[in-house]
């Protein structure tokens, strides 16, 4: 992707009640029609297992992106990633699984998994950034076309190896948000 983006200052922080109007706004355009209710998402907050954040644009205070995920045992089960289709390609993505990254292994995390869809690229990239791996397949496991579930399951992200690949993915992000700030100056 370019970095010539719109440049967003992203704000990360818990997701509440109140933000359910406008999460339930992106939901259909990130999932199609078999997205999560709003009741699915009360469900999700109330959960003790449930932690779930908000990406906003800083200048705006506007909910542009969220995602959570699930503590069972040392795993963290990534349930929901979703960025604004006005907002994508400025990784705002990218900052949300970092975030989840990060908050996981305060959770007492060692490992991260997920399912995502064959087709949905732009995901698998994202993951994979990470040292994501697919590791199974659920055939024909998504109901609307069938389509295929891939398994995906991080490394141990609380080894050196990973923390030296999650440091400079963050410096990476870091370069990239000042040619943000340079490129809304110029
Ligand atoms: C997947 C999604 C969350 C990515 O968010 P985003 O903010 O647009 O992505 P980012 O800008 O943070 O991109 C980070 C990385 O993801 C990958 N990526 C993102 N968009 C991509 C695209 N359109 N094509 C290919 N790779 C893409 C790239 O590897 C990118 O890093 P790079 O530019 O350095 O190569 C977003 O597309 C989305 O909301 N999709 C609908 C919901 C969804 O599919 N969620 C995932 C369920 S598992």
């Amino acid at each position: 992707m370019s970095a010539q983006k719109i440049p967003t200052k992203i704000v990360i922080r818990p997701f509440r009640l109140d933000d359910l109007e406008a999460v339930m706004a992106i939901e259909p355009s990130a999932f199609g029609e078999h997205h999560w209710s709003r009741q699915s998402f009360v469900s999700e907050l109330n959960k003790p297992e449930g932690v779930y954040f908000v990406a906003c644009e800083g200048s705006h205070n506007k909910l542009i992106g969220y995602s959570g995920f699930w503590i069972i045992g040392d795993e963290g089960h990534i349930t929901t990633l979703a960025v604004h289709p006005d907002y994508r390609g400025q990784y705002v993505g990218e900052r949300l699984l970092v975030n989840n990254i990060t908050e996981a292994k305060i959770c007492g995390a060692n490992w991260l998994t997920l399912e995502v869809r064959a087709s949905n690229e732009p995901a698998q990239n994202l993951y994979s950034k990470y040292g994501f791996k697919t590791v199974n397949i659920r055939p024909h496991y998504y109901q609307d076309n069938f389509e295929d579930a891939l398994i995906l399951w991080s490394e141990n992200i609380t080894t050196e190896g990973f923390d030296t690949l999650f440091k400079n993915r963050i410096a990476e992000l870091k370069r990239k948000e000042e040619e943000f700030a340079d490129f809304s100056r110029s």
